[in-house]
C-alpha cells in the first residue's frame, strides 16, 4: 500500500484516489503520524501530500523527519517536495511570483518516473514558494520556464518530488507519473479491488469496536446503506440502524425500505414510525428554514431517544463521503474522535461522547456505488437519486398537511414512474414533483374546477453545486402531464420548472 502524508492541500485526496485507480491500496493519514505508526504500517511508498502554507510560515506543517531514513520511496508533490528539501538542508525561498496555472514541463532526464511521458508535456502548478539550491545527493530531473527544480531525485535515499501537481486532472500525463511512482519506483502490485477494501474494513471495524455496540441513521441513500452493510458484517447484532419515519417520505418509501433492509441485506434496522410527532410540531409553519430547523431538531430527539434504548452504545457510524469533509481538519488536528456536529442528524449533544466511524470517509460518490456493487446492493438501489434530510417537507410548498402530502405523493410516483420507463431515471441528478400553495382553474368534462397546482422539477448536475433544467422530450413531459391531472385528485394544472442553479437551487424551499 501506498501511504499519503496529509500537509491539508484541497488536493490530496485527489492523490489517493488516483493511486486506487490504479488497483493499489492508499491511505491518507495526518502529518503528525508518529513515526511508529508509519513502520507499522509499513507502506511500500510515501507520498508527502501538497499544502496551503509556506513553510516558513510558523506553525506550518510538518512531519517527524525521521521518515526520510526509513528506506521506504517518498515523493513529496508542491508544499511536501519543499518540506523534504528544507529538512534536508536544501534552500526553500518566496517565489518573485506565485505561479499558478499550466505550465510547460521540460524532462531534462531520464527516469523510470517519467515512462511513457513525452519529454515536453504539460504540469500544472499552484506554488509561493521555490527550492533554489538542492541539498546534496539530489538531482534535477525536469523544469520549467519559471521552476528550475520542478522534479527532483535522490536515488541513494530513494526521496523523489515533484514541484507540479500530478494527481489533477490539468496534469494530463500525472496519473501516468503517479502510477511510474508507485508501481516503478514503490513496487507495488495491482491487486486492490473493492472487494479487498470491503474484507480490509471489516476486520478493522471489529478490531476497533470489540464487543461494543454502534448505531447509524439509515436514511435509505446510497452512502448510509454501503456503511451499513459493512457494520453488519462487521458486527452482526452489535450494530443497529435507526431509521426514522417522519411523516415526509415519498410514496411505499417506507415499506419498500423495510424489504429491502430486513429480507433482502438482513441489516438490523429499528423502524421508528413517528409521522405524528413531525406533523404537529410543522402545523401552520410556512418558512422553509422553520421547516428544516424543526424537522432536523425532532430528528435529533428521536435519533438519541432511540439510541439511549440500546445498552452499551460507544461509536455512530456515518456514510459520510469525501466531498462532505472537504475541509482538511486532518493535517493540522489529526481526526476528531468525538462527534462536534452530525451533517445528517443535525447536531447531536456533546455529552453523547459518541466516537465516529466513517468507513466511506476518503471516496466519492462513484466509488461508493462500485463498493455497493461488490457488495451486493441492487442496481435501484445503487442509482437512486439524492432525496433531501427534510424529505417532502421541503417540496409542499407552505404548510404541511396530511392531505398536501398525499397529493404530492401520488403526483411524484407518477412522475417518477415516467421517467423511469423512459429511461432517464439514471440521466438525471433528480427529478421530482412539487406542491404548489396556489390554485387555479381547470375544466373538467363540463364543470369547473378550482384545485392544485404541480410543478416538475428535473435537472442534470455532477455535484449539486450547479444544475441545468432537463430537456425532456415533450411528448414524456405531455404523458407526466396528462396521467398526474388525470389520476391525482386534487390537481389541475401541471408546470414544467425551467430554471438553473444557480441562480435558482433544485429543491424549491
Ligand atoms: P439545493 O436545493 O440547495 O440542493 O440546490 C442541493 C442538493 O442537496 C439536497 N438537499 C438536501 N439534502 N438535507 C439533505 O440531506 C437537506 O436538508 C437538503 N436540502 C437540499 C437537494 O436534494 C440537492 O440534491
Amino acid at each position: 500500500m501506498i501511504l499519503v502524508i496529509d500537509f491539508g492541500s484541497q488536493y490530496n485526496q485527489l492523490i489517493a484516489r488516483r493511486v486506487r485507480e490504479g488497483r493499489v491500496y492508499c491511505q491518507i493519514e495526518p502529518c503528525n503520524i508518529e513515526i511508529g505508526k508509519i513502520k507499522a504500517i509499513a507502506p511500500k511508498g510515501i507520498i508527502l501530500s501538497g499544502g496551503p502554507m509556506s513553510i516558513h510560515d510558523r506553525n506550518s506543517p510538518e512531519v517527524d523527519e525521521r521518515i526520510f531514513d526509513l528506506n521506504i520511496p517518498i515523493l513529496g508533490i508542491c508544499y511536501g517536495l519543499q518540506f523534504m528539501i528544507y529538512a534536508l538542508s536544501g534552500g526553500v525561498k518566496k517565489a518573485e511570483k506565485r505561479e499558478y496555472g499550466f505550465a510547460s514541463l521540460d524532462i531534462k532526464s531520464e527516469h523510470r518516473l517519467f515512462d511513457g511521458v513525452d519529454k515536453t508535456t504539460k504540469c500544472w502548478m499552484s506554488h509561493g514558494d521555490s527550492i533554489y539550491r538542492l541539498p546534496e545527493g539530489f538531482s534535477r530531473l525536469a523544469s520549467t520556464d519559471n521552476t528550475e527544480f520542478a522534479a527532483v531525485a535522490n536515488e541513494e535515499k530513494k526521496l523523489y518530488g515533484f514541484q507540479f501537481h500530478p494527481e489533477v486532472a490539468h496534469t494530463p500525463k500525472g496519473k501516468r507519473m503517479l502510477e511510474n511512482f508507485v508501481i516503478n519506483i514503490s513496487g507495488c502490485k495491482r491487486n486492490w479491488t473493492m472487494k479487498s477494501f470491503a474484507k480490509k474494513v471489516v476486520s478493522e471495524i471489529k478490531e476497533r469496536v470489540k464487543d461494543d455496540k454502534v448505531i447509524l441513521g439509515l436514511s435509505g441513500g446510497v452512502d448510509s446503506t454501503v456503511t451499513s452493510i459493512l457494520l453488519n458484517k462487521a458486527l452482526d447484532k452489535n450494530f443497529t440502524a435507526i431509521f426514522i419515519d417522519n411523516g415526509l417520505l415519498r410514496k411505499n418509501e417506507d415499506y419498500n425500505l423495510k424489504k429491502i433492509f430486513k429480507e433482502q441485506l438482513e441489516i438490523n434496522v429499528r423502524f421508528i414510525k413517528a409521522e405524528n410527532r413531525f406533523l404537529d410540531k410543522l402545523k401552520k409553519v410556512t418558512d422553509p428554514e422553520q421547516k428544516r430547523k424543526i424537522i432536523g431538531k425532532i430528528f435529533a430527539d428521536i435519533f438519541q431517544e432511540e439510541a439511549k434504548k440500546i445498552k452499551g452504545v460507544k461509536f455512530l457510524a456515518q456514510g459520510t463521503l469525501y466531498p462532505d469533509v472537504i475541509e482538511s481538519v486532518s493535517a493540522f488536528g489529526g481526526p476528531s474522535a468525538v462527534i462536534k456536529s452530525h451533517h445528517n442528524v443535525g447536531g447531536l449533544p456533546k455529552d453523547m461522547k459518541l466516537q465516529l466511524i466513517e468507513p466511506l470517509k476518503y471516496f466519492f460518490k462513484d466509488e461508493v456505488r462500485k463498493l455497493g456493487k461488490t457488495l451486493g446492493i441492487s442496481p435501484q438501489l445503487i442509482w437512486r437519486q439524492p432525496f433531501p434530510g427534510p424529505g417532502l417537507g421541503i417540496r409542499v410548498i407552505g404548510e404541511i398537511t396530511k392531505e398536501r402530502l398525499e397529493i404530492l405523493r401520488e403526483a411524484d410516483a407518477i412522475l417518477l414512474e415516467e421517467i423511469y420507463s423512459a429511461g432517464y431515471y439514471k440521466k438525471l441528478w433528480q427529478s421530482f414533483a412539487v406542491l404548489l400553495p396556489v390554485k387555479s382553474v381547470g375544466v373538467m368534462g363540463d364543470s369547473r374546477t378550482y384545485e392544485n397546482i404541480a410543478a416538475i422539477r428535473a435537472v442534470t448536475s455532477k455535484d449539486a453545486m450547479t444544475a441545468d433544467w432537463a430537456k425532456l422530450p415533450q411528448k414524456l413531459l405531455g404523458r407526466i402531464s396528462n396521467r398526474i391531472i388525470n389520476e391525482v385528485s386534487g390537481i389541475n394544472r401541471v408546470v414544467y420548472d425551467i430554471s438553473s442553479k444557480p441562480p435558482a437551487t433544485i429543491e424549491w424551499e
